[in-house]
């Protein structure tokens, strides 16, 4: 960490401090939050580094070869299904003179062959071939392989963190499970799936992800007519990195397939995995978003719809979902956030008040991002 904290960054995390307690502050975070070059550093080193992220869907590698390739602050990222039938997330650069091996976005492939100068490396990351490397006493074939990461399933859900040793995040979602069980998430297909670049902090694409507020705004005429903005959002926190929400439905809708309960059926069912991942449960579909950190203005969105195999190609409902998410992660939440970018970097930005609307939701994000960058809270909550 740097030695000279700016005034700027001073201010965040004096902010920052204030969310943990018991009756914070109904504010936004100091505008600098969203610009100030420092901060993302802090943040590479205590967030980007060290968390878990969403990245892919099973489906995206169902088969050995399979690959997705992805960015996380700058850092590249390769996840594989190996021939053993094993997942393998690790760095994509080139162990020679540092070439990337992949661009982010997704295959099939038998191995990883640099363009450079043609060294080649399996879906586990070791080393299968260096051309005219045998006079070099010094180097090891056998010990050269790429940098690995973490990575988890949890019910077709793909996660990797940039910390190998990075403790599981498997068991915190365990925590949520029994609110979404009746999904079946696991037997979820793919049916449709997404990455776009927006131009704004991902920290702001997250207060709007925690909260429904939005919706009379940027969603009025596609979401507000049935889950709308003004009702009481409910979050439940299951652990720092595990927050589940419900956003009430106008009316409450009864599935094609699945058996719902009563609060199911009248809410979209929302889980949140610090710092930018989460998927929604609304009828008879999943739809899962990641907010990829790439610059302090900049995330990529990726995600994709699922459903249950009897309902691809032939319900209007998961179309219409498509045909939705799609239209709001194009039009309305971009254009909205990337907007509010603009605006953060006004001379005569402030901290703004928070509507209870929207406080649960956004509160809750400030009190896990507070807990991320400045450690376990004294009570050890
Ligand atoms: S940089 Fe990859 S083979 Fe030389
Ligand atoms: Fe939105």
């Amino acid at each position: 960490m740097s030695t000279l904290i700016t005034s700027g960054t001073a201010e965040v995390l004096a902010a920052l401090q204030q969310y943990r307690e018991d009756d914070p502050p109904a504010l936004t975070l100091p505008p600098s939050a969203y610009t100030s070059p420092e901060l993302w550093e802090m943040e590479r080193e205590r967030i980007f580094n060290r968390c878990w992220y969403l990245v892919a869907h099973v489906g995206q590698l169902a088969t050995a070869g399979d690959y997705v390739a992805v960015s996380i602050a700058g850092e590249p990222v390769v996840v594989t299904r190996a021939k053993d039938d094993v997942l393998h997330a690790m760095s994509p650069i080139c162990r020679h003179r540092l070439m990337p091996l992949v661009e982010p976005g997704a295959g099939r492939t038998d191995a990883f062959t640099c363009q450079y100068h043609l060294w080649k490396y399996g879906l586990d990351g070791r080393l299968r071939g260096a051309p005219y490397m045998g006079g070099n006493k010094q180097f090891e074939p056998k010990d050269c392989r790429l940098p690995q990461f973490a990575v988890a399933e949890w019910n077709g859900l793909v996660f990797v963190n940039l910390d190998a040793n990075a403790d599981p995040i498997g068991a915190h979602l365990d925590l949520a499970a029994h609110q979404f069980t009746n999904y079946r998430l696991n037997e979820m297909v793919l049916v449709d799936s997404w990455s776009y670049e927006w131009q704004a902090n991902w920290k702001s694409v997250m207060e709007n992800g925690h909260e429904n507020y939005h919706v009379i705004g940027l969603h009025r005429e596609t979401l507000e007519p049935f889950m709308p903005g003004g009702s009481d959002m409910f979050v439940e926190q299951y652990s720092p990195w595990v927050l589940h929400a419900r956003i009430p439905f106008a009316a409450s809708v009864v599935p094609e397939t699945l058996t719902l309960n009563e609060v199911q059926q009248s809410n979209g069912m929302v889980l949140l995995t610090f710092p930018s991942s989460a998927f929604i449960g609304a009828s008879d579909q999943i739809v899962w978003f990641s907010f990829l950190p790439s610059a302090i203005d900049r995330v990529q969105v990726i995600g994709g719809v699922l459903t249950m195999p009897e309902l691809v190609g032939v319900s209007e409902a998961v179309t219409r979902t498509q045909q939705a998410v799609t239209a709001m992660i194009n039009d309305e939440d971009r254009l909205g956030l990337e907007a509010v970018q603009r605006g953060v970097s006004s001379r005569f930005a402030e901290r703004g008040h928070l509507s209870p609307k929207e406080q649960p939701g956004v509160l809750a994000f400030y009190r896990n991002l507070a807990h991320a960058m400045l450690g376990d809270e004294p009570n050890g909550r």
